[in-house]
């Protein structure tokens, strides 16, 4: 495979990726306002994945130009992870992340509907709300008082009468995130204007989640708060990981393994451990051990679940290898552990830094003391200092920070595990490959590529 990174050709799947981008990309208006089209100049990566041949260029990871690409087509045009439902209860309690860079604030409003709005002033580009989290009732812009309802409405402007006639406050309210839509209390937003619907977009993934989400009629719930780190390292590093990567579990993690259970043989399973991966044709994946008497690691959870009415709920073949030990990833960045109940979502920020931030859920129906034994288990394993989660975060960072040598960069990576292994295997729906294998991060770099080489909505020419 070529390592060179091509600008896109007239003729090229590009397309019409050379546009400037639409000043309509958001509803804002912007009047005489126009982006000359260098500054969206888009590069034609085919040459950089190779997932037939099992092969990756490392300039996906370091190179500048590529990141902001990433931006504009793949994050703005994805179904993005914004916030559990449980983290809003009553009007105006609210939670402040980001979709790709962007910040945006998710707010419940007067009707009780779950909106989300970039967190930017239409001012002068304050962020409006600088909380983490809480309850307002408006959004008051502290630089220069602009005032915003929980619709997102300019309601309040200092000085209004110094403004011209023709100003007209409807046309300068927050800009709402188009589409917010939820599943199984996951709430996720598209800032696409037409967007294929969130469940459309999780296709046969929905069944391995709900292996996690979907225990009993009450689903989950939010314990404790929200854990943030900052990371050194590509976001693409940890999402392909969670995707499709148990083949690093008894090595990375072999000290974390034998300290839980000493009398494990860490090298002796990656031969006999016997699982499935979950290869979804839009980026997503999973990975799962198979055991017929599957269970959870906290002792106090194992001894509350109800295996015989999770088997009649979600059938053997879940519970037997999706419910409990795994991995998984939503295309683009949302990660999540059945056995921890931990979610989290891969920040980018800029191409060698993330920041991860994470969440434990529980079943709603675990009584307190269950509950406490699922998120201490989780910080103890998976929390920012956790036992498994330094092993990874370590090597992610070590993987980056020799990314930009002019030599390494050159020499690719190899994705070649279970080529070809991928097939309806009869218990689990879609196509499955072995425990250990590439194929699921093929599967996510294909989908990479296929969205930087789509010309996005906001590139439509005018
Ligand atoms: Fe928000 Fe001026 S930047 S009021
Ligand atoms: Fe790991």
């Amino acid at each position: 495979m070529t390592s060179t990174i091509r600008p896109a050709d007239e003729s090229g799947v590009c397309g019409g990726a050379c546009e400037p981008i639409r000043g309509t990309a958001t509803g804002a208006p912007r009047g005489s306002l126009r982006r000359p089209a260098a500054m969206s100049g888009n590069l034609d990566v085919s040459g950089l994945v190779d997932s037939d041949g099992g092969l990756l260029d490392r300039a996906i990871f370091t190179d500048e130009s590529l990141y902001q690409q990433e931006l504009r087509r793949v994050f703005a045009p994805s179904w993005l992870f914004l916030a559990h439902a449980d983290q809003f209860h009553k009007p105006g309690d609210f939670f402040t992340t980001y979709m790709g860079e962007d910040p945006v604030i998710v707010t419940l409003d007067k009707n009780r509907r779950i909106r989300a709005f970039l967190n930017s002033c239409r001012h002068r580009g304050a962020r409006v709300c600088r909380a983490d989290f809480g309850a307002t009732r408006n959004f008051t812009c502290t630089y220069h008082g602009w005032a915003y309802d929980l619709e997102g409405k300019l309601i309040s402007i200092p000085n209004k009468e110094g403004y011209p006639d023709s100003f007209d406050a409807k046309q300068w309210g927050l800009i709402e995130v188009p589409h917010v839509e939820s599943y199984h209390g996951l709430i996720f937003g598209t800032w696409h204007p037409e967007p294929v619907s969130l469940r459309e977009s999780l296709g046969d993934m929905a069944w391995y989640m709900d292996a996690m989400l979907d225990h009993d009629e009450q689903g989950t719930v939010v314990v404790g708060g929200v854990h943030k780190w900052v990371l050194s390292g590509n976001w693409k590093l940890a999402a392909e990981q969670f995707a499709t990567d148990w083949y690093h579990v008894n090595m990375s993690h072999a000290s974390a393994l034998m300290l839980l259970s000493p009398s494990a043989k860490p090298k002796d399973e990656i031969i006999h451990r016997t699982g499935r991966q979950y290869v979804d044709p839009n980026g997503h994946g999973a990975g799962f051990p198979v055991h017929p008497k599957n269970r959870f690691d906290a002792r106090t959870v194992h001894e509350w679940m109800d295996y015989g009415a999770l088997r009649e709920r979600l059938g053997d073949a879940r519970v037997e290898g999706p419910m409990t030990t795994g991995h998984a990833t939503v295309f683009p960045n949302f990660s999540y552990l059945p056995i921890n109940g931990s979610v989290r979502v891969w920040h980018p920020k800029g191409p060698d830094t993330m920041e991860v931030w994470a969440w434990t859920i529980v079943d709603k129906s675990m009584p307190e003391e269950v509950r406490e034994a699922q998120r201490l288990y989780n910080l103890r394993t998976f929390g920012p200092s956790g036992i498994f989660e330094q092993d990874d975060g370590e090597n992610w960072s070590e993987v980056q920070a020799i990314s930009h040598g002019f030599i390494t960069n050159g020499v690719p990576l190899n994705y070649q595990m279970g080529l070809g292994s991928e097939r309806e295997d009869g218990r689990h729906p879609g196509r499955t490959s072995e425990l250990y294998s590439d194929a699921a991060g093929r599967s996510f770099y294909a989908r990479w590529r296929e969205l930087m080489n789509t010309p996005a909505w906001h590139e439509e020419s005018r």
